[in-house]
Formats: structure tokens, sequence, C-alpha cells
């Protein structure tokens, strides 16, 4: 039996509490507010570039000028914080990842103009070599192998470069072991104490982020088609936990599982075992299954608002939407 009192038909009927809106209303369980939204975008060189990218429809990447058009509307909705991924020239992809630790490249850039122009805006950029090695992984490969002692040492410097320009929120996408320390030690010894860092700490070797690859033009290049050496596999969830409680313990601020919907269970487990700000990123894989069959007429639009409350009902802090704008811009119509 339940540890609580679940009464009896016919003198307990549930029903009666949803008969009316209000009543619907007072006993919501769960909000979604813009202060849950993180928007991320992806920046490319260039002046007034909006390139449509196919599988993400209604998704653009833009050059610099425009990214600080969209990012006005996105201060006047109040989403307090955006996540930025760059789309580098292959002819400036190498081996090593090089243009990730140049304190000019295009995302050091990107930083510097939002920071001048909205100042108070949140801005989280990853920390992966992924967007500039031009074997598409999102670390060093040395015999055959992603060498993560290799990898660390250009991620503390990738993340210093990023924290440089004005980065708020470090995100180490990577999935190397140990890298939240040696990037929080870094940062530390360098007088960014406040740089935060959100970790992407239970990411799974998801095909959910075909889409994305597609984004930041990294996909036809990943050489062996799969990142299953340091991303996780998608039948876990213990390891999860030992993810999490490792980084915590490496001084992550916050935590993060990816995708989203397919691992609401792992947002939930995260949540209620270390209580710590546990955020989802609902990724380019679901933004596009959403977003393709809406446009279809296969579903109605509220269907984003439904995926995205699932995530708070599950425990999230906050999510990563490439919908935050326009359900910002519902929310705010509210
Ligand atoms: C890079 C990175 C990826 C995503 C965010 N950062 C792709 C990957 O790991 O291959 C995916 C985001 C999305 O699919 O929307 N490390």
């Amino acid at each position: 039996m339940s540890d609580f009192n679940i009464g009896q038909f016919p003198t307990t009927r549930l029903r009666r509490l949803r008969m009316k809106e209000f009543s619907r209303r007072m006993i919501s369980e769960n909000n979604l507010s813009v202060n849950d939204l993180i928007w991320p975008l992806f920046v490319c060189e260039g002046n007034n570039i909006a390139d449509k990218i196919n599988s993400m429809p209604g998704i653009c990447r833009y050059s610099i000028d425009n990214i600080l058009k969209e990012l006005e509307t996105a201060v006047k909705l109040k989403i307090p914080a955006i996540a930025l991924f760059p789309q580098i020239d292959s002819d400036l992809k190498d081996e090593n990842g090089s243009q990730a630790i140049d304190e000019n490249n295009l995302i050091c850039r990107t930083i510097k103009s939002i920071k001048k122009n909205f100042p108070d805006l949140g801005v989280i950029c990853d920390v992966a070599l992924d967007p500039f090695t031009d074997h598409g992984h999102d670390g060093l490969i040395i015999n055959d192998i992603i060498d993560n002692d290799a990898t660390l040492k250009v991620l503390e410097k990738q993340a210093l470069v990023q924290a440089t320009a004005g980065c708020d929120i470090i995100a180490p996408s990577d999935m190397m072991d140990g890298r939240v320390g040696r990037i929080r030690k870094a940062l530390d010894e360098n007088n960014f104490q406040n740089t935060l860092i959100l970790s992407y700490a239970a990411k799974y070797a998801s095909k959910f982020y075909g889409p994305f690859r597609d984004a930041i033009s990294s996909s036809g290049n990943l050489k062996g088609g799969s990142k299953s050496t340091y991303q996780m596999d998608v039948a876990n969830s213990n390891e999860a936990l030992r993810e999490v409680a490792l980084d915590i313990k490496e001084g992550a601020d916050m935590v993060m599982v990816k995708p989203g919907m397919p691992y609401l269970d792992i947002i939930q487990r995260i949540k209620s075992k270390f209580n710590i700000p546990t955020f989802a990123y609902q990724v380019s894989g679901e933004y596009a299954m959403i977003k393709g069959a809406i446009d279809n007429n296969w579903l109605d639009s509220k269907v984003i608002k439904e995926s995205l409350l699932s995530f708070k009902r599950a425990g999230a802090d906050g999510i990563l939407t490439y919908f935050a704008k326009e359900i910002a811009e519902e929310l705010n119509n509210e």
C-alpha cells in the first residue's frame, strides 16, 4: 500500500480537481519559465550570414553581426544564457585542433563582441576539440586512440582562452577523464575563480547528435564513425552517477545530462542523489524530430512545451533547447 491516503471512489474523485481551469492551474506541480531556458546558437565566419541547417529546420548558423541581432531578442525575452558553437572553416581544421587554443579564434571573437554588447547575458562555451579537428573527434588521436592525458593539456588552454575572452560558463563536453579538475585548477591559477563550470557529466554516445554534426560540419569527418571510447554507452545508468560524483569532486558547479528526453531517468537519478544544479540538453536530433513533425502537421506545436515540462518534472533546473526563443516568446505572452 502506498504511504499516503489515496481515498476511495465515489467520495474521492480526482476529476473534481480537473473540472475547471482555475483549479487545474492551482494544482499544477511544475512550471516552465524563461529562467529555465538556455539557447544554443551556431556561429560562423563572414558578414550578414544566416545559413540554414538542412537537418534542423528553422535553425541557422549566424555570422557574429547576425548573432548580435538574435541576441537583442533573447535579452528582451529575458533568456538568461546562451551556449555558443562554432563552425570552423575546413581549411583551419587540423589533426590537433590547434584553432581551439588560438585567442583570436571565431569563438573568442564572438564571446568578446557579445560581452561588449550584452554584458549581462550569460555565455556558455563548449570545451572539446571536435569543431576544430579534421578528424571530428573531441580529443587528440595518438597511436590510433583518443589520448586522454594529452588532450587534457589542450583542453586547459582552450578553457583559458575562452575565459579570457569573457566566457561566464565553461562547459567541458569532451568526456575525457579528469578534465573538470584540470580545468578548475587552470582557471583558479589564472584568476578565474568565478568562472563557472557546467560539466557535460553524463554525455552518451548518441545518434541524436547527427544534425549538430551537420551544423558544425564535423559529421563527414568523424574518423571511425563513433565516439564510444569516451562518450557513455546508451545502455548505462549507474555509470552516470559515477561520472557526476567525480565531476562534483573535481569542482563542477553544475552538471548536464545529454541527450535529454530519452534520458529523463538519468536526470531524475542524478538530481535526487546529488541535489546539484542539473541541466538537460534537448539535442539537435530531438529538435529535428519534434520540429519535423510539427512542420508536417503530424504534431501540434504544443508538444514543444510538453517536452520541456518533462525535464522540469524529472528535476532539471534548466534546459538547453533550440526552441528557447520561440518558447520564451510564448511564455512572455502568457
Ligand atoms: C561536441 C558537442 C556535441 C554536441 C554538443 N557538443 C556533439 C558530439 O559530441 O558529437 C551535440 C549537441 C546537439 O546534438 O544538439 N562535443
